[in-house]
C-alpha cells in the first residue's frame, strides 16, 4: 500500500470513528408516511414531544435512549410496517387498538386531554 493510500484510509477511519461519537440528531419534526394509502401522512412535532417525554416512551426498543446518546435509532417502520409476527401492531391498520401509532399517540392525547384525537387533526390533507 502506498503512503498516500494509507493516509486516505486513516482519514476515512478517523471520520467514521468521529461519526460514531456524535450524539443522535433529534429531528425537529418527523413525517410518518410509510403506510400511507387511505389517509394523508402524519407530521409529529418530534422535538416538542422529545423535550417533554422520555425517548423510550415511544422508542420502546431503545430502553436508555437519551438526547446525547450516540446510537443508531431504529425507526418504527422497520418493525411495524410489515411485522414479523402477526400479533405485533401494524401501521397499516385503521383500527385504534391494532395500529401502533393510534394506540400510543391517541392514548396519551386522551390521557393528557391535549393533542390531536380526531382523524383529520393528524391525517391532514
Ligand atoms: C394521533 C394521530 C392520529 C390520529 C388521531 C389518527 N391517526 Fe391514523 N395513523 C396515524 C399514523 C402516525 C399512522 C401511520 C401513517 C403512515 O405510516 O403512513 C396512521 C395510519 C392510519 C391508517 C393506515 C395507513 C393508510 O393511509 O391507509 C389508516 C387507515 C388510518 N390511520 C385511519 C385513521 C382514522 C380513520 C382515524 C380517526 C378515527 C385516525 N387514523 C386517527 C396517526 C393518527
Ligand atoms: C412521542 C413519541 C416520541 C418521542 C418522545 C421521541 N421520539 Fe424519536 N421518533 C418518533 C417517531 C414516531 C419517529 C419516526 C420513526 C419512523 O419514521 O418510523 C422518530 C424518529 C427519531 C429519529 C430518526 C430516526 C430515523 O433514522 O429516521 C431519531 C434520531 C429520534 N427519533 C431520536 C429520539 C430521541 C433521542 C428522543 C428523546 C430525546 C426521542 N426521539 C423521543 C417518536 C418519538
Ligand atoms: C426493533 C423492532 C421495533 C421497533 C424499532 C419499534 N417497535 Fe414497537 N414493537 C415491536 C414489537 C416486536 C412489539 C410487540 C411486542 C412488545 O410489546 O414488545 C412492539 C409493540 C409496540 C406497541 C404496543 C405496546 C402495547 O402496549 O401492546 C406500540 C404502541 C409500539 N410498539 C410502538 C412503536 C413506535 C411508536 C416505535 C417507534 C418510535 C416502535 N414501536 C419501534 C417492535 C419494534
Ligand atoms: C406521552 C404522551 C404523548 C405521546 C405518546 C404523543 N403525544 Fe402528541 N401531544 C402530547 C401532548 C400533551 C400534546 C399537547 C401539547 C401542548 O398543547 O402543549 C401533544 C400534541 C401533539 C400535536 C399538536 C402539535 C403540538 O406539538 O402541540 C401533534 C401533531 C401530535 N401531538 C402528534 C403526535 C403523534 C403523531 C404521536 C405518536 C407518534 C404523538 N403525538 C404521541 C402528548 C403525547
Amino acid at each position: 500500500m502506498t503512503t498516500k493510500r494509507r493516509f486516505v484510509l486513516s482519514l476515512v477511519a478517523a471520520s467514521v470513528l468521529a461519526g460514531l461519537a456524535v450524539a443522535v440528531q433529534i429531528p425537529e419534526t418527523v413525517t410518518i408516511d410509510k403506510a400511507q394509502k387511505k389517509q394523508a401522512p402524519v407530521v409529529l412535532t418530534h422535538k416538542a414531544h422529545a423535550e417533554k417525554y422520555a425517548c423510550s416512551t415511544c422508542h420502546h426498543n431503545h430502553e436508555n435512549l437519551k438526547a446525547d446518546s450516540s446510537i443508531q435509532v431504529v425507526p418504527c417502520f422497520k418493525c411495524h410496517l410489515d411485522p414479523e409476527k402477526p400479533e405485533t401492531l401494524s401501521m397499516r391498520e385503521m383500527s385504534l387498538g391494532k395500529n401502533p401509532f393510534h394506540k400510543l399517540c391517541i392514548d396519551c392525547h386522551k390521557k393528557e386531554a391535549k393533542g390531536p384525537v380526531k382523524c383529520a387533526e393528524c391525517h391532514k390533507k
